[in-house]
């Protein structure tokens, strides 16, 4: 049975003066999905994860979330209608608490700040930062910062959530904690785009992939499919390594 498309991208392209970053790109996502978005350096994964979360407008095309296209709206209002992303560089608020800094996403759903602190104490909790709750979040470890940027983004209470490259610079340790997250954040129903360079976390994640390669989708398929078609090993690791391997 296939489940409702909460997601329709359809043909969205970008430039940045001379460099296409993204070309006519056209994807889907299921409800309850993990979708992985693959690609070397300057695919166009973030720029694509900025379209949808608003954060740049697109030259062509449309993004429907849940029927309605978003393309073109302000990213407040995407944020509102259920769609939070992650950075894939996490600054969070120096001076401001664990709990106060997922408050900020809070505070998307609600202007009480009783209700915000709640459901943030709920947030910080479910990600394991409960003990470090009071702690200036600039005091943080760089893996709690990225658990940080995610609860941030859970907090405004999202269907859809894109993250950027949450495992970077972590350890094995810390990557294996963030899988075990990311897949319980899956099992309270949130949809999860998901961009990240370790191939054995996208691998042990993602039901799907798709891959960018010079701002062109160049696969879409299972994960064992995908990473084992020449022109996606070719995208990786040229064409040498490509042809002696197919
Ligand atoms: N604001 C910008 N102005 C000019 N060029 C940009 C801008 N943002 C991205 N680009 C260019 O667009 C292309 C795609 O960049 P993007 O950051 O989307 O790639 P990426 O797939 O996220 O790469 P990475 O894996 O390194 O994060 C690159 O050539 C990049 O230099
Ligand atoms: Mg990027």
């Amino acid at each position: 049975m296939t489940r409702p498309r909460i997601l329709e991208v359809e043909g969205i392209s970008k430039r940045f003066g001379g460099v296409q970053a993204v070309s006519t790109l056209s994807f889907h996502m299921e409800e309850g999905e993990i979708l992985g978005l693959l690609g070397p350096n300057g695919a166009g994964k973030t720029t694509a994860f900025n379209m949808i979360a608003g954060a740049i407008r697109t030259d062509t095309g449309a993004i429907r979330f849940r029927g309605e296209n978003i393309a073109g709206r302000r990213p407040w209002d995407i944020c509102r209608m259920g769609i939070a992303r992650t950075f894939q560089l996490s600054k969070p608020f120096g001076g401001l608490s664990v709990v106060e800094n997922v408050m900020v996403g809070a505070f998307v759903r609600t202007a009480s700040g009783h209700e915000a602190r709640a459901e943030a104490e709920k947030v910080v909790d479910f990600l394991g930062l409960g003990p470090r709750a009071a702690t200036d979040a600039e005091d943080l470890t760089a893996f709690d910062r990225r658990k940080l940027e995610l609860g941030r983004a859970l907090a405004t209470r999202p269907r859809l959530l894109l993250m950027d490259e949450v495992v970077a610079g972590a350890t094995p340790t810390e990557a294996q904690e963030m899988v075990a997250l990311v897949r319980r954040v899956r099992d309270l129903g949130i949809t999860i785009l998901i961009v990240e360079h370790v191939m054995k976390v996208i691998m042990g994640l993602s039901d799907r992939v798709i891959v960018l390669d010079y701002g062109k989708l160049i696969a879409d398929g299972p994960p064992r499919e995908v990473v084992n078609q020449p022109d996606v090993l070719k995208a990786y690791f040229g064409e040498r390594y490509a042809q002696a391997h197919t």
